[in-house]
């Protein structure tokens, strides 16, 4: 059952008074150095003091349209009363960073954190877009318990190449197979490169920051509608000035991220990400937002929620179109309301917006159904992130339906071995190779601490030769991750990882693996005290550091299964006014 949430009594004093209220030294000292800025003395009057907390980089270019949005957020914040405060936070690029944007998720979700904590702000408006930069802030939101509210950057509009729908990501898997094939020249792949980003914006297909701006919608943390405006649509910048009047409002009330993330709000993002195939990098990310509210979420509640959604949202890499066509069919809210009418969301699940879910969809309309399909022409009647278990993923492994191929849900093949990333690479594209498309391909050490970080390489290429007969999907297994605009029957997150001493570590080439999709197995084929034998074995080969971030990275992330977070920030530490300096 949702609790019910009440609105705090207004006007009452704010943490921001501790730094700006009053006549104390600490007080003129804080207000003093604000006013070089040339703020009015009337803006410290104990008005609401909202960060922006903007994730602009140029460096994250998903993202470098936000300073813009910025500006329509302050302008909503103003006319509600609040005293706005632009603050840069860390911007965890996923095109850009190495050795993966998911080490720093964690990292930039730890300063977030500090940066709520530790100054002036009442409320605050997370400004995201691309993939990290989404779970990082609200996960340091969670943490901190301070009213917050998000608005993304939203995606880029459609590419296109030789009059064709070109998503990012998705064709840049397509595109580069094609030219490992000889399909495709060189030239040919620069072109179509050029036409895959023509606008600001984050990646246009059902990739993680799409599926993860859905999630947000989904549970509740940003207004509705947010997720599918198009970056450059005059109507983002509305929905960026809603979202700061209305953040001044939550604080009022004190409307805070536990009211919201409830675990009936995460079970409603698990059904909607089912229903728009979304990425599976949604689970790591929601478990560990989870694990920020203690709200007890797990594995096995991705399988159960999401079994029997069907996947009704036509977008790649699943389907055929892209965010700016399921914007104009009515977005994200026309599948909330489809999924109220099938029974399977929690309708008075509490928003931001101080509404119900269900309210705030109830009277939308589906635009275009070959854009959101009819249950019944459906692409996957059961859409949902499926959660596999054996001997080979004890703790689970995730399987995409909706990206995967029906040929292969049940297979059994020889495994061709890759000790890690390096490995594969060197070995690939070797004609010598012993693989045919009946193998499975196993890659290691990939995991959280493996490679480490946990890159999105589990949707690793097809071996050329095999390539050339027209096959373009094989059994994958591997403890990292797949970018959310990718596809193919590959099983990821497969915990405990290797360089964690799971039983991936012991796979040899030559063993058998069974994939049984319909009943949730991974299981490899050798006799159980021949697995012990090889397990007790076992010595980690991969690198461990030993200083800096990387350091405390290897030695504090937990798994995979767990949402990969660093041990030590799980659960809320709340947002206490510190002793002041001076
Ligand atoms: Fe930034 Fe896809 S790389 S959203």
């Amino acid at each position: 059952m949702t609790k019910k949430f009440t609105p705090a009594p207004w006007p009452r004093h704010l943490r921001s008074q501790e730094w700006f209220g009053g006549s104390g030294r600490d007080q003129i000292y804080h207000r003093g150095w604000m006013k070089n800025q040339g703020f009015p003395h009337d803006l410290f009057d104990g008005r609401p003091v909202i960060g922006i907390l903007n994730t602009w980089s140029e460096l994250t270019p998903c993202n470098a349209h936000l300073n813009d949005l910025a500006q329509r957020v302050k302008n909503g914040i103003y006319e509600a009363g609040g005293f706005p405060v632009e603050v840069p936070v860390f911007s965890a690029s996923e095109s850009a960073f190495r050795p993966t944007a998911m080490m720093f998720r964690n990292l930039a979700a730890m300063a977030v954190e500090e940066q709520m904590r530790g100054q002036p702000m009442d409320g605050c408006v997370l400004l995201v877009g691309c993939d990290k930069t989404t779970p990082s802030l609200l996960m340091a939101a969670a943490s901190t318990d301070l009213p917050s509210i998000i608005v993304t950057g939203g995606p880029m509009l459609n590419g296109y190449y030789k009059n064709e729908r070109v998503g990012s990501g998705t064709h840049l898997w397509k595109f580069s197979e094609a030219v490992k094939a000889g399909e495709m020249t060189a030239a040919e792949f620069a072109e179509a490169e050029a036409s895959m980003s023509r606008s600001p914006g984050s990646c246009n297909t059902m990739g993680t920051a799409s599926t993860m701006a859905s999630m947000a919608e989904s549970l509740g943390m940003a207004l509705s509608g947010n997720a599918a405006i198009p970056a450059v649509d005059s109507r983002r910048r509305v929905m960026a000035q809603l979202t700061g009047r209305r953040i001044v409002q939550m604080v009022k009330d004190n409307l805070k991220p536990s009211d919201v993330l409830t675990k009936e709000a995460f079970e409603n993002a698990i059904r909607t990400n089912a229903a728009i195939g979304g990425s599976t990098n949604a689970v790591i990310h929601l478990l560990a937002i989870a694990g920020r509210v203690g709200i007890d979420l797990t594995l096995d509640d991705w399988d159960r929620c999401g079994r029997d959604v069907p996947t009704i949202v036509n977008l790649m890499p699943s389907g055929k179109y892209l965010m700016e066509e399921f914007f104009y069919a009515g977005g994200l809210p026309v599948v909330i309301k489809r999924l109220g009418e099938a029974g399977l969301l929690h309708k008075d699940a509490l928003t931001v917006s101080g509404e119900t879910m269900w309210d705030q969809v109830k009277d939308v309309v589906n635009h275009n159904p070959d854009v959101i399909l009819p249950a019944e022409k459906a692409l996957t009647k059961s859409g949902g992130v499926v959660v596999l278990k054996g001997n080979l993923a004890p703790k689970g492994a995730v399987l995409k339906p909706s990206a995967a191929s029906p040929h292969l849900m049940t297979h059994r093949g020889r495994a061709v071995v890759f000790e890690d990333i390096d490995d594969y690479k060197a070995k690939i594209n070797d004609e010598a190779l012993d693989i045919d498309e009946t193998c499975v391909m196993v890659l290691k050490n990939c995991g959280p601490k493996g490679y480490p970080g946990m890159a999105e390489v589990g949707n690793m290429g097809l071996p050329p030769k095999v390539l050339r007969k027209g096959i373009t999907d094989m059994v994958r297994i591997s403890d990292a991750r797949m970018s959310g605009t990718a596809y193919g029957t590959v099983c990821l997150h497969t915990s405990p990882e290797a360089a964690a001493g799971g039983p991936l570590a012991v796979v040899q080439n030559g063993d058998f693996i069974e994939l049984d999709v319909p009943n949730r197995r991974l299981h490899l084929d050798i006799p159980e005290e021949e697995l012990a034998h090889r397990l007790a074995a076992w010595k980690p080969t991969h690198d461990v550091a030993d200083s800096g971030y990387l350091w405390l990275h290897q030695t504090h992330v937990q798994g995979a299964d767990t949402g990969a977070d660093l041990d030590f920030l799980k659960g809320g530490r709340g947002a206490p006014v510190g002793r002041d300096s001076h």
